[in-house]
C-alpha cells in the first residue's frame, strides 16, 4: 500500500510506480535512513509526542533492521518505493502499529535530504583517503627518482646536498648527486629541463586543493534539515539543534522551505568529483604522452596495461586513458545536476530524486579509478637516459640570455641575442653547443669561453632554487612539505 493510500481511490499504474520508485539506487542510504530515524524517535519522545516505552520499541525494531542491513539480510518488497518507505514496511512488520508514529512531524522530503548528507559525510572520508593515497605515491616517486642514486633516506634529506658535477647536454647520468632531470614542456614544445621529482610533485598539489575542496564541502553540508517537516517546519516542539548534534551536523537548517530544496551540497561535491576528474586527467594525459615510443620516458608495468586482440606488440596505458575519459562523465553528472536543479521553486519538487544517481556514480568512479591510478603510478617505470638525452642546449637558451644579464646587459636585449644564436645555429646545423666562439662574438664581444658552462643541465636547474622551483635544494623543500601534509 502506498504510503499517501488515504485519498487515493485508484492503485498507481505499475509502470508510473517503477517511474516514481527510487529504491534501486537510494538503498546505498539504508543505514542513513536508519540512523535517521533512530534520532528522530528520540527526538519525538523528548518532545512529549512518544512515550518511553514507544521510543523503546521503535528503537528496537529500528537496531533489527540496521542489523538487517549490516548483514544483507534485509528483504526488500515489490511496494518499497524507496528506503524511507522500506524502512517503515519492515519496521510496521517487527514492531506492529506503533511504527506508524515514527513519520510524525517529518516528512520525507526532510528526511532525503537528511539521509543524503549523512551519505556524503560517512563517504567523504573514504575519498580523502584514496587522494591521499595517490598524493603518497607521487610523493614516493618524487623521493625515489630523485637522484640516480637509490631513495633518500629521511636522514639524508636535511643535510647538505652534492654538488651536480660539471655535464653538458646528452651525457647519462651514473651516480651521486646526478639528479634525474627531464624536459619541461610547455606546448608540449622543449621548454626547459626540470628535476623529475618536480614533476611528479606538479600532480601532488592538485589532488591537495582537491582534498581542501572535499574538506570545504564536507563543513557546508554539515546542516540538518530534519524537523523542517514537508516544508513548513514541524508542529512538535522538536529541539532541532540537540537533533544535529546527535546526528553529527554543526547546526540546523534555519529555513525549512530551503532546507527540503537545498542540494548545492550535491552540486558541490560534483563540482569536486570533476575537478580530481580533470586532475586525474592531466596526469593521465602526461603519463600516456609519455610512454609512446616517441618519448619513451615511460613505462607501464604489465600489470596496469593492455594488450591488443590484434597487434601482438601493443602494450595499451589504457587504466589512464581511461582515467582521462573520466573526467568527461565526471563532468557531465555536474552539469547534469545543475540543470535539474536550474528553476526549481523553494521546497521540494520531485526532480529532486535524480540527485542521488551522480552522486553516488561520481563517488564510485573515483574510488575505482584511484587505487588503480596509485598501483600504476607506483609500479611503473622510468627510462632515465632517454629523458635525459632529450634534453637539448636551446633548452638552455634561457640561461643564456641570463649569461648575458649577468655582464650588464638588459634582458630583453639579450634574450634577443640569445635568439640570434638560436638562429644562427639553425641556420648552420649547429647546436648552442658546437657554436664556436667567435660565432659567439659576432653576436656579442662580451661572450666567453665560460658561455659553454650555461649548457650544464644540472647548473641549470640548480640555479632555479628560489622557493617553488625546480634546484634539488627547492624540490627537497617541498617533498618536505608534501610529506608533512600526507603524513
Ligand atoms: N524518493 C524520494 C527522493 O529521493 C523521497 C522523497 C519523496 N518525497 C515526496 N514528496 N514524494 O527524493
Amino acid at each position: 500500500m502506498n504510503l499517501w493510500h488515504g485519498r487515493f481511490a485508484d492503485k498507481t499504474n505499475p509502470d508510473a510506480f517503477a517511474l516514481n520508485a527510487s529504491i534501486s539506487f537510494d538503498q546505498r542510504m539504508a543505514l542513513q535512513d536508519v540512523r535517521g530515524s533512530l534520532a528522530w524517535a528520540e527526538a519525538l519522545e523528548m518532545a512529549g509526542v512518544l512515550t518511553v516505552d514507544e521510543q523503546i520499541q521503535l528503537w528496537a525494531g529500528l537496531q533489527q533492521i540496521e542489523s538487517e542491513f549490516q548483514s544483507q539480510s534485509f528483504a526488500y518488497a515489490p511496494g518499497d518505493e524507496d528506503i524511507h518507505t522500506a524502512v517503515e514496511r519492515r519496521l510496521g512488520e517487527i514492531v506492529g502499529s506503533v511504527a506508524g508514529k515514527l513519520h510524525t512531524g517529518r516528512s520525507r522530503n526532510d528526511q532525503v535530504a537528511t539521509d543524503f548528507r549523512l551519505w556524503l559525510l560517512d563517504h567523504i572520508p573514504t575519498l580523502d583517503a584514496a587522494l591521499s593515497e595517490l598524493q603518497t605515491e607521487l610523493v614516493e616517486r618524487a623521493e625515489n627518482d630523485f637522484t640516480l642514486t637509490p631513495a633518500l633516506s629521511q636522514k639524508e634529506r636535511g643535510q647538505e646536498l652534492p654538488s651536480p658535477p660539471g655535464r653538458r647536454v646528452g651525457d647519462e647520468g651514473d651516480g651521486e648527486g646526478n639528479y634525474i632531470l627531464m624536459p619541461g614542456y610547455t606546448h608540449l614544445q622543449r621548454a626547459q629541463p626540470v628535476l623529475l621529482s618536480h614533476w611528479w610533485l606538479s600532480h601532488f598539489w592538485p589532488l591537495q586543493r582537491d582534498r581542501g575542496r572535499l574538506t570545504d564541502c564536507k563543513d557546508r553540508l554539515s546542516v540538518l534539515p530534519l524537523g523542517s517537516g514537508a516544508l513548513a517546519g514541524t508542529p512538535f516542539a522538536i529541539d532541532r539543534a540537540a537533533l544535529a548534534e546527535k546526528l553529527g551536523f554543526a547546526e540546523a537548517s534555519p529555513n525549512s522551505m530551503d532546507a527540503v530544496s537545498d542540494r548545492d551540497f550535491a552540486a558541490e561535491f560534483l563540482f569536486v568529483a570533476a575537478m580530481i576528474g580533470v586532475h586525474l586527467s592531466k596526469l593521465a594525459e602526461q603519463v600516456i604522452i609519455y610512454s609512446s615510443a616517441e618519448f619513451g620516458f615511460i613505462e607501464l608495468d604489465d600489470a596496469y596495461s593492455t594488450g591488443s586482440s590484434l597487434m601482438p606488440q601493443k602494450k595499451n596505458p589504457d587504466p589512464f586513458e581511461l582515467a582521462r575519459a573520466k573526467a568527461g562523465t565526471l563532468l557531465g553528472k555536474l552539469i547534469g545536476l545543475l540543470a535539474t536543479l536550474k528553476g526549481l521553486p523553494s521546497t521540494y519538487d520531485k526532480d529532486l530524486q535524480e540527485d542521488k544517481i551522480p552522486v553516488f556514480e561520481a563517488y564510485d568512479t573515483l574510488i575505482t579509478i584511484l587505487p588503480v591510478m596509485a598501483g600504476a603510478v607506483r609500479s611503473l617505470t622510468i627510462d632515465v637516459r632517454r629523458m635525459a638525452q632529450a634534453i637539448d642546449a636551446s633548452m638552455m637558451a634561457t640561461d643564456l640570455a641570463d649569461y648575458l644579464v649577468e655582464r650588464g646587459i638588459p634582458f630583453r636585449e639579450a634574450h634577443a641575442l640569445s635568439g640570434r644564436a638560436v638562429r644562427l645555429a639553425l641556420e648552420n646545423e649547429k647546436t648552442l653547443q658546437t657554436l664556436t666562439l667567435p660565432d659567439y662574438q659576432s653576436i656579442h664581444p662580451v661572450f666567453n669561453e665560460d658561455v659553454y658552462d650555461v649548457f650544464d643541465p644540472q647548473q641549470c636547474i640548480a640555479k632555479r632554487k628560489a622557493f617553488g622551483g625546480t634546484a634539488p635544494e627547492a624540490v627537497l623543500a617541498q617533498l618536505k612539505q608534501a610529506q608533512s601534509l600526507i603524513d
